[in-house]
């Protein structure tokens, strides 16, 4: 186990560069599947959520090799088409093979991916979109596992009950190859999926965005291979203002997704922080003064993410006021909250009173565990200090470096391989900023 010591206190100044976006990387490797050609990948960040969508693959049967910063996929052989248990209780996305998989060889089994630390995430839309196009799916409860077969997806126009971003992309992947038109409607705005779009439409398949909430693909025969360059990563951008921010720092931020980005943006201006733009590519981030206290309500794009309120959330320990989150999109994110208390942040939970939840709340309220809290009032500035922290979710995980960047003093992480999932030496990229940080062997 790694955890990393990290000393507060110091200002982070410098250049750094956004890796490639890990939600669209895993997604991209599954689309190998749906071909027997070659998908030459580039920016395919070294991360251990890419690492294990690829032990999976190898797992089936395709061919992986790295040529220093190429990713090559290709899918010669694929034999097996079950999800070991290890492998879906350490990627719940793994599931998300369940799309081309049943398109390309209409057999499928993988283990049951509910239960996560970010809440119950169940995939009932996902099952659901399949059931249509024609795929029979059982869910064995003795085993935990969903067999899934079929004779041939077929078009369907599908509506999401409510948004889902990657069942939004498992049914992409599965209708691509399918027999005739599927119409996708309310379906996830998330420009991920517009990455994987652009790769899937190089690889020959006819999709398209036809407004901001419908996705209309047409179904072809066959896709061929392509080499295609993963987008930045702008939840990666997000951590890394806020980490010039919250050390009254200076970070110019490389290949920036800036303009995705627009209401973090502009809560990072009205918060006090400072934005401002080199070229198309290239952003510095630093702050004016002090922070001041900001309400925010997560939302799918383009509202303001859910992966980036526990980041703000340290932020707003050091503004002056009171700020609140509302979480609306899974119904447990607040596990950092506990941690960051240890440090001296004066955090409550409070229960927003809206009059018809099940409609208003991303998650199947049904599911949702008594006790859970959607939201939290955070009183600043207060001055943080070191502590020993640990986590269990990737986003906590970051939030808790940026808490311990802040406080001065030597402060350990424990739990770090949830940061490895999703942030590439993120400590190595840190420490040319100026950050006291090392990883060490517990
Ligand atoms: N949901 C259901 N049933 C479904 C699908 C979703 O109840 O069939 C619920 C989920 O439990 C959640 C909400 O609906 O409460 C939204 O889920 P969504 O499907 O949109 O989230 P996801 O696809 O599981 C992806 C990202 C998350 C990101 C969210 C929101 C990937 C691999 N994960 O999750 O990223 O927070 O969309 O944009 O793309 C992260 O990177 O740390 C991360 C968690």
């Amino acid at each position: 186990m790694d955890a990393f010591v990290i000393t507060g206190g110091k200002k982070l100044k410098g250049d750094i560069s956004l890796g490639g976006a890990k939600n669209v990387a895993i997604k991209i490797c599954l689309a190998s599947l749906l071909t027997d050609d070659e998908l030459i990948l580039h920016n395919v960040p070294r991360i251990s959520d890419v690492t294990i969508m690829l032990e999976l693959l190898k797992h089936l049967g395709v061919s992986v090799l790295w040529q220093e910063d190429i990713l090559r996929i290709q899918n010669g052989n694929v034999k097996k088409f079950h999800v070991p248990l290890e492998v879906g209780a350490r990627l719940r996305t793994s599931s998300m093979v369940l799309g081309p998989l049943l398109a390309r060889y209409g057999q499928a089994i993988i283990p049951n991916p509910g239960g996560c630390r970010i809440g119950a995430r169940p995939i009932d839309r996902h099952i659901e979109g399949l059931r249509q196009m024609g795929a029979t799916i059982n869910y064995n409860s003795s085993d935990g596992y969903f067999y899934a077969k079929t004779d041939g997806l077929s078009g369907i126009t599908y509506t999401f009950p409510k948004n889902t971003h990657t069942g939004t992309e498992t049914l992409i992947l599965a209708s691509v190859l399918a027999k005739g038109r599927t119409i996708l409607k309310n379906a996830a705005e998330e420009v991920e999926v517009d990455d994987l779009i652009a790769c899937l439409s190089q690889m020959g398949a006819n999709i398209k965005r036809s407004n901001p909430r419908e996705i209309t693909i047409d179904g072809v025969s066959i896709l061929g291979g392509t080499e295609y360059s993963i987008m930045p990563d702008r939840n990666e951008e997000v951590t890394f203002a806020i980490a010039s921010a919250i050390t009254n720092g200076h970070v110019t931020v490389y290949k920036s997704q800036r303009n995705v980005l627009g209401v973090f943006l502009d809560t990072f201006r009205k918060a006090g922080g400072v934005v401002d733009a080199v070229d198309d590519h290239t952003t510095i981030y630093a702050r004016s003064g002090q922070l001041h206290a900001t309400d925010i309500v997560t939302a799918s794009y383009p509202g303001f993410m859910t992966d980036w309120q526990a980041p703000w959330a340290v932020l707003m320990t050091q503004a002056v006021g009171v700020s609140t989150i509302h979480e609306t999109v899974f119904e447990s994110r607040f596990s950092y909250v506990q941690e960051i208390k240890k440090m001296g942040a004066e955090i409550e939970y409070f229960d927003p009173n809206i009059p018809e939840p099940e409609n208003f709340y991303n998650f199947n309220w049904k599911d949702r565990i008594q006790g859970y809290h959607q939201g939290i009032r955070i009183k600043g500035p207060t001055k943080l200090h070191n502590a020993i922290l640990e986590m269990d979710d990737l986003r906590a995980g970051a939030t808790l470096v940026l808490a311990a960047l802040a406080a001065p003093g030597e402060s350990y992480i424990h739990g770090i391989e949830q940061i490895d999932r999703g942030y590439e030496k993120i400590e190595q990229r840190l420490q040319k900023l100026g950050a006291d940080i090392t990883r060490i062997h517990t």
